[in-house]
């Protein structure tokens, strides 16, 4: 565990937010837990529409960066991978804990910062974040460090608001069809309903930014709220979401060395 203190500002936030709302999470923890199936984000859109995951997993070393309370990781158990989750909240690793025992699946947790995982190069085959990370984090820290903990040819695949929810959105309430900020220097973000430090960027800088880190964009997809979706969300609502994509999906392969290319 990394003592508080030594992390990066955002982390020591983050830390705390996280901590102080965990318990919130308990409940739709052990749904997805219990869920037969995996399924995606604020809809749920199932994984086999989605595909977020290898088609075979059997023996796949993972990492779930930003795991929260470990569904993820157990489902990629399930499929036969060797997961480990690493998260910034003791809290939120509790409750995963707690799930390992009532599920009767283990793998290891990591209490630490996903910016600086403390695993050697080349140990994982597949890296996930769903909100994790993938918001939560620098992208030019937790990035490059996905890219050093995959093997040549592992793939990262992250799933995070859309740009443009980020745009539309106001500091309190449900998304407008209105721009309702710059897109030029989007990158750290917080909301005045919520004390936690957010990150975003705008699609070129993530294409810039995962390219230079040495992975090849395989896709991106943008997710909209299915017809039948009923649930409303207090920062976007499913009828914005049938207009726009509210979140996004980015798959990305670590490049091979140039030799074995
Ligand atoms: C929304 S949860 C994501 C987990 C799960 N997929 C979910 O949707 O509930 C966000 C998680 O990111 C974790 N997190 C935030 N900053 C982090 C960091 N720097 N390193 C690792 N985890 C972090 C939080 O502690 C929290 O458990």
């Amino acid at each position: 565990m990394t003592e508080s203190a030594e992390l990066p500002e955002h982390v020591q936030r983050n830390r705390q937010h996280w901590d102080e709302t965990a318990s919130a999470w308990v409940e739709p923890g052990r749904r997805n837990w219990a869920a037969p199936e995996p399924s995606w984000g604020l809809w749920n859109i199932p994984e086999a529409e989605l595909h977020l995951l290898p088609a075979d997993l059997a023996g796949m070393d993972t990492i779930e960066l930003g795991c929260g309370t470990g569904y993820v990781s157990a489902w990629l158990a399930r499929g036969g991978a060797n997961p480990v989750g690493i998260d910034n909240s003791a809290a939120q690793l509790a409750t995963a804990r707690d799930f390992q025992q009532e599920f009767g699946i283990e793998f290891p947790l990591i209490h630490g910062n996903a910016e600086q995982v403390p695993y050697p190069d080349g140990s994982f085959d597949f890296a996930i974040s769903e909100y994790g990370a993938a918001i939560w984090c620098d992208p030019y820290a937790w990035v490059p460090q996905a890219a050093r903990l995959l093997r040549p040819g592992g793939r990262l695949v992250f799933l995070c608001n859309s740009t443009l929810l980020m745009l539309c959105a106001p500091d309190v309430g449900a998304a407008t069809d209105r721009l309702l900020r710059p897109q030029a220097g989007l990158r750290r973000m917080s909301w005045e309903s919520d004390p936690g430090v957010e990150f975003h960027l705008g699609h070129g800088d993530w294409l810039r930014l995962l390219r230079g880190s040495g992975f090849e964009v395989e896709d991106l997809v943008e997710l909209y709220a299915p017809e039948d979706a009923g649930s409303d969300y207090d920062f976007v609502t499913a009828q914005w979401a049938r207009q726009w994509p509210a979140e996004e999906v980015w798959f990305a392969k670590r490049r091979l060395p140039i030799s074995a290319a």
